[in-house]
């Protein structure tokens, strides 16, 4: 049976560091850890909206945590300059080994997006950056009001995708969405692109780990 492949957007397809040129006139060096605090904020959020059950739109924990993170560092932007801001982040580019790696996997595997975004955001950056033209489609968690890690939104990937959790692959930058996988018995493989990030030692490990995406050529 062909392998699912389940492939996170932000922080694995997706590299939402791209938002850093348009930092860099506000916040000059401090433009990437204002990206990271920016990054962290938005996916407290998205725990918190899920702990109490009052998802809103994933774009919406976005701005929240903008607003956040600028008033955390003193600073005051226009509404058009964090639109602006927003717009950046609608069209980020695609890390540069996603296309390599979906092409090589495409053939023989059923490759899919899987988000928290809003499905016209992910749709969106699929198209722009290429990638829909090697993936299935593009799975959002927003029908099932709630974010990852919630068991929910990876039983609702099964079932919009047909497959069945042990044959479904997480790809995730993202160690909390790997935890999250390996909960509802998917396996996973962890992208730890910086050799330094370090995963929850929660006793939930990958199944496996590689340094970018191409390398998961060699493992499906
Ligand atoms: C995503 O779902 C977790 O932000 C990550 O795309």
């Amino acid at each position: 049976m062909k392998a699912t492949l389940a492939f996170d957007i932000y922080g694995t397809l997706i590299d939402t560091h791209g938002v850093i040129d348009a930092l860099t006139p506000y916040f000059d060096d401090h433009a990437h850890a204002f990206s990271a605090a920016w990054r962290a904020k938005q996916l407290e959020y998205s725990f918190r909206r899920g702990l109490m059950q009052s998802a809103v739109p994933f774009s919406q924990c976005t701005r929240e945590a903008l607003s956040f993170c600028l008033a955390s560092y003193g600073k005051s932007l226009s509404e058009p300059q964090v639109d602006d801001l927003m717009a950046v982040y609608g069209k980020l580019p695609a890390f540069d080994d996603a296309e390599r790696a979906l092409a090589a996997l495409s053939p023989n595997s059923a490759c899919w997006a899987f988000s928290n975004g809003e499905q016209s955001a992910i749709d969106q950056l699929m198209a722009v950056s290429g990638l829909n033209t090697y993936l299935r489609g593009a799975v959002s968690v927003e029908p099932v009001a709630s974010f990852k890690p919630n068991p929910a939104v990876y039983h609702h990937f099964n079932q919009q995708t047909q497959s069945e959790p042990a044959n479904t692959f997480l790809i995730s930058g993202n160690p909390f969405d790997v935890i999250g996988a390996h909960n509802v018995g998917w396996q996973t493989i962890w992208v730890q692109r910086d050799r330094r990030q370090v995963f929850d030692v929660w006793g939930a490990s990958p199944t496996y780990t590689v340094s970018q995406l191409s390398d998961i050529i060699d493992i499906i």
